[in-house]
């Protein structure tokens, strides 16, 4: 991907993200909106994927196929929202190896703290997709994005639901290599670090939780 931001402005992604907006959207329909969203993200996100041809016989004669060349790819879901976005890309490269990474803000020094990290071997080799809906102050992407690096990993690419201007900021900052993926760029964060005017808390409104 040549540039470093892509906003998805597909009809379809549009529609369905001011649908996961409304306030009285319910945990259901939202759940389902973000499944559908992210196959159309990872549509975007894995355009460039390498393609070889195969073999094969059709009922009519054999020919040579247009076939993914066999690129390895991550998925690695920022928990906990990140496996609203990971569901839905499964559906569609169900084959993709899966990672988890999990961090919490230290209150007193606001630093990300890991506190899961399971990623898939030969990382070095794989185009890794690390997902969180969410780009807000951008601290545990950029941090979450350090630990992949850290791990070996060397081809990332980040998609999101909704990013911050400051957010974007912050990944460009830390991380020029990751291109980012995403349905929106809003206004701005609020005081409490929500994007504005977003869409509140995308774990509580996914899981149904408060
Ligand atoms: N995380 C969320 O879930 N919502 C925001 O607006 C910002 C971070």
């Amino acid at each position: 991907m040549t540039e470093h931001v892509t906003h998805v402005t597909h009809p379809l992604v549009q529609h369905k993200l001011s649908l996961m907006r409304k306030t009285d959207t319910s945990t259901g329909e939202f759940r389902q909106l973000l499944r559908e969203i992210s196959q159309l993200l990872a549509y975007e996100i894995t355009r460039e994927l390498p393609m070889t041809t195969k073999r094969i016989d059709t009922p009519l004669e054999a020919m040579d196929a247009p076939a993914l060349a066999g690129k390895k790819l991550a998925l690695v879901s920022i928990l906990r929202a990140g496996n609203g976005l990971l569901d839905g890309i499964l559906e569609l490269i169900p084959s993709a190896r899966v990672g988890f990474v999990g961090l919490y803000r230290n209150e007193e020094t606001l630093e990300p703290v890991e506190y899961y990290f399971k990623v898939p071997t030969e990382l070095s080799e794989r185009l890794v997709i690390a997902v969180d809906p969410m780009l807000a102050t951008g601290n545990s992407s950029v941090a979450a994005i350090q630990k992949l690096k850290d791990a070996g990993a060397t081809n990332i690419r980040f998609m999101c639901l909704l990013a911050a201007p400051e957010g974007i900021a912050r990944m460009k900052e830390a991380h020029p290599d990751v291109p980012i993926v995403t349905a929106a760029i809003d206004s701005h964060l609020n005081e409490n670090g929500y994007i504005v005017p977003g869409l509140g808390d995308a774990g509580d409104r996914m899981f149904g939780t408060k």
